[in-house]
C-alpha cells in the first residue's frame, strides 16, 4: 500500500497539541482543522485538473478546476471534526457517511449508520478518520464503498498505527494512506502508542 506520512514542521506542531493531554476540546478541534488542511493538501497533490482559458483583469491565462472531485466520507464521531475543513478545500466535493463504534472489549467495529451515494464507479473518496488504529473501522468503511464500485480510495487518517496498516496492506483492497504519523505501536487496549488518546473523546467529550 501507498504510505505517505506528511513530514512538515507544521503539521508536527499541530498533532503536537493534539497529542499534550493538557490540550482542552476547542483547542484540540482547532489543531485538528489546521492539520486536515495540510492532509487534505496532500491527499489532492496528483488530482487530475480542467483547464479553461479566463480573463483576469490584465490579460487572457489558463484557468485550473478540479476535473473530479472526490466523495469525502467522514468516519463518525471523530471524523467528522475533519469533514468541514475537508469541505472548504474541496467545495465542489459531494459528502458520504459512516457511522461506526469500535467495541472496546473485541475492538470490532460496530456499523449503527451508512449514507453514501448508490455509485462510486469513476469517483474518487477520500475516507477521513483522525485514526488508524486495527485498521477494523478503515477496512469496513472501503469495504462499504467497494461494494458500490469505488476502485479509487485514500484513508486520510491524523495517526496511524504499523498494525492498522499491515492489515489495510494484508486485505489488497484499493487504498493509499495520507497521515500525519506512523506511530509506534497499538497498546494492549487497542490504543495507538504514543497516540493522543481517544480522538472523539478529544473532540466532543467522553460518552
Ligand atoms: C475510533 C477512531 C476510528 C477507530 C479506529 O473511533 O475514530 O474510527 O476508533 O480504530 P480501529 O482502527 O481499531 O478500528 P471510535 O470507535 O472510538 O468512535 P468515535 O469516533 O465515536 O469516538
Amino acid at each position: 500500500m501507498d504510505v505517505l506520512a506528511v513530514d512538515h514542521p507544521l503539521a508536527k506542531a499541530r498533532l503536537t497539541v493534539m497529542r499534550d493531554a493538557r490540550t482542552d476540546n476547542a483547542t484540540f478541534r482547532a489543531a485538528l482543522h489546521e492539520l486536515t488542511d495540510m492532509l487534505i493538501y496532500e491527499a489532492m497533490r496528483d488530482a487530475p485538473v480542467r483547464r479553461e482559458r479566463i480573463h483576469t483583469p490584465v490579460a487572457r491565462t489558463e484557468g485550473y478546476w478540479l476535473a473530479n472531485p472526490p466523495l469525502l466520507v467522514p468516519v463518525l464521531r471523530a471524523g467528522l471534526g475533519m469533514a468541514d475543513h475537508a469541505h472548504k478545500l474541496i467545495p465542489d466535493a459531494q459528502m458520504g457517511f459512516v457511522g461506526l463504534a469500535r467495541d472496546e472489549q473485541t475492538l470490532k467495529p460496530v456499523p449503527y449508520m451508512e449514507s453514501l451515494p448508490e455509485s462510486l464507479a469513476d469517483r474518487p473518496v477520500l475516507v477521513l478518520d483522525p485514526m488508524l488504529a486495527t485498521g477494523g473501522s478503515m477496512e469496513h468503511t472501503i469495504r462499504l464503498l467497494i461494494d458500490r464500485g469505488a476502485t479509487d480510495v485514500t484513508a486520510v487518517c491524523a495517526l496511524a498505527a504499523p498494525e492498522g496498516i499491515e492489515r489495510l496492506d494484508k486485505s489488497g483492497l484499493p487504498v493509499r494512506l495520507v497521515t500525519g504519523s506512523v506511530d509506534e505501536r497499538l497498546n494492549e487496549s487497542g490504543f495507538i502508542v504514543p497516540g493522543l488518546g481517544d480522538a472523539g473523546d478529544r473532540q466532543y467529550g467522553a460518552v
